[in-house]
């Protein structure tokens, strides 16, 4: 048996292949590292959904339909309104608000994909202005994916420079196998219930820190080291004390992840003026530490930089909080999601694996007189 289903092939997919011993990521056929910072997000969701990348027309109608889709239903306000009195963390509005896509409409596992890809953006902005007290930004649909999603949580429009380092970001987070959130997808699709309910029980998979919680942690920690004579003391004393560092490890690669790269410099041109290049040195002489300091503790296991850790210093660097980094991978992941939902449907059979018993099986049953 294998705990986790660790290197359980659970499905065949044209949509990513995870290469763990090679440090290598193939999206329907690209390397992150071409694909990532040159492609519009539009683009690479036409290929995920249909298998190729679209001809100009083509990539044209299909970013219009997806803007058409962005306003959210009327009753997802009520919701956010609550959640926001509540103080929900973001990732349980966005979990609450996903499910209310299906009012008003057809069940459509096509369609269903569209409307989730184009609607989380507004819904991430929209709870976030809310929760601070901002009303919620008029949708625009002649703005990218990239800079409405910005649009709505900073209600300017981005900069050219900003909107394409989201967009580097979101394309390269959009798919990556069968992780945690994509699998519980997965699952729920291949019973023949709906895309919706399928996105819903990703986003509940997505907020785990093991998972894409982690990058908040990962960007708390380089602050709490605060300079990097103090790298060694806190990152010690956070070993020792059992803790895991956010942002290193991962299930499938055993060398580092080859989206920290596409992250890295994606990120450091945000870090331009002097104050902020500080924060990037800082940032690198953590993740140097970190790694040493793990290669000490864990000689047998390959520890290794991952995707969140640079994802930390990006989404700060683009002036997004905390709060906001797992809400903004959902954005982007959203899109492998309904892909591997479509793939699912299309060529999956029912997701059933085995459980090994390890409880008694020989009690007697004797009705107590408490039962009466
Ligand atoms: C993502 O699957 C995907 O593709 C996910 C993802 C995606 O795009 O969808 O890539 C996104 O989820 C990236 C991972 C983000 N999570 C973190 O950064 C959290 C910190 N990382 C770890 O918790 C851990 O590395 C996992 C969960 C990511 C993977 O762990 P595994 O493969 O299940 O290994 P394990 O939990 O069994 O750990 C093995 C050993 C343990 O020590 P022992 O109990 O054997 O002594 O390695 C240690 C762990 O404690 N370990 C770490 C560590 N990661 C593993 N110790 C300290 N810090 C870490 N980061």
């Amino acid at each position: 048996m294998q705990e986790g289903l660790e290197g359980i092939v659970a499905a065949r997919t044209r949509l990513s292949h995870v290469d763990g011993e090679g440090g290598r990521l193939i999206i329907a056929g690209y390397a992150v590292e071409d694909l990532a910072p040159a492609a519009s997000f539009e683009d690479v969701a036409y290929l995920l959904l249909n298998g190729r990348l679209p001809d100009p027309p083509e990539g044209k109608e299909f970013a219009a339909t997806l803007a058409e889709r962005r306003a959210l239903p009327s009753v997802a306000r009520a919701v956010i309104d609550e959640a926001a009195a509540a103080k929900a963390p973001p990732m349980d509005a966005l979990r609450m608000v996903t499910p209310l896509l299906s009012l008003g409409r057809q069940e459509n596992p096509a369609d269903d994909a569209m409307t989730a890809i184009a609607a989380f953006p507004a819904i991430v902005g929209t709870y976030w202005r809310v929760r601070n007290g901002q009303p919620p930004v008029p949708i625009r649909r002649d703005l990218s994916h990239a800079a409405h999603y910005l649009h709505q949580v900073f209600g300017d429009e981005p900069s050219a420079e900003r909107a394409r380092a989201l967009e580097t970001y979101l394309n390269t987070v959009c798919d990556h196998g069968l992780n945690a959130s994509t699998f519980a997808a997965r699952v729920i699709v291949s019973t023949r219930s709906d895309v919706i309910s399928a996105i819903t029980g990703a986003v509940g998979a997505l907020k785990g820190p093991l998972h894409g919680g982690a990058p908040g942690p990962a960007l708390d920690m380089v602050f709490e080291v605060s300079t990097p004579e103090r790298a060694e003391m806190v990152i010690r004393a956070k070993l020792d004390r059992g803790e895991r560092l956010m942002g290193f490890g991962h299930r499938v690669y055993k060398v580092r992840d080859p989206r920290a790269d596409v992250l890295a410099r994606a990120a450091q041109r945000f870090y331009a003026t002097d104050g902020d290049r500080s924060l990037y040195a800082l940032a690198r002489k953590v993740e140097t530490v970190a790694l040493q300091q793990l290669r000490e503790r864990k000689p047998e296991r390959r520890i290794e930089t991952n995707v969140e850790f640079y994802t930390a210093l990006l989404l700060h660097g683009l002036g997004l909080p905390t709060d906001l980094f797992t809400p903004t991978f959902a954005v982007g992941r959203v899109l492998g999601w309904s892909a591997h939902c479509l793939e699912q449907l299309r060529e999956g059979r029912l997701i059933r694996p085995q459980s090994a018993y390890i409880g008694p099986a020989d009690l007697h049953f004797h009705p107590t007189s408490a039962a009466g």
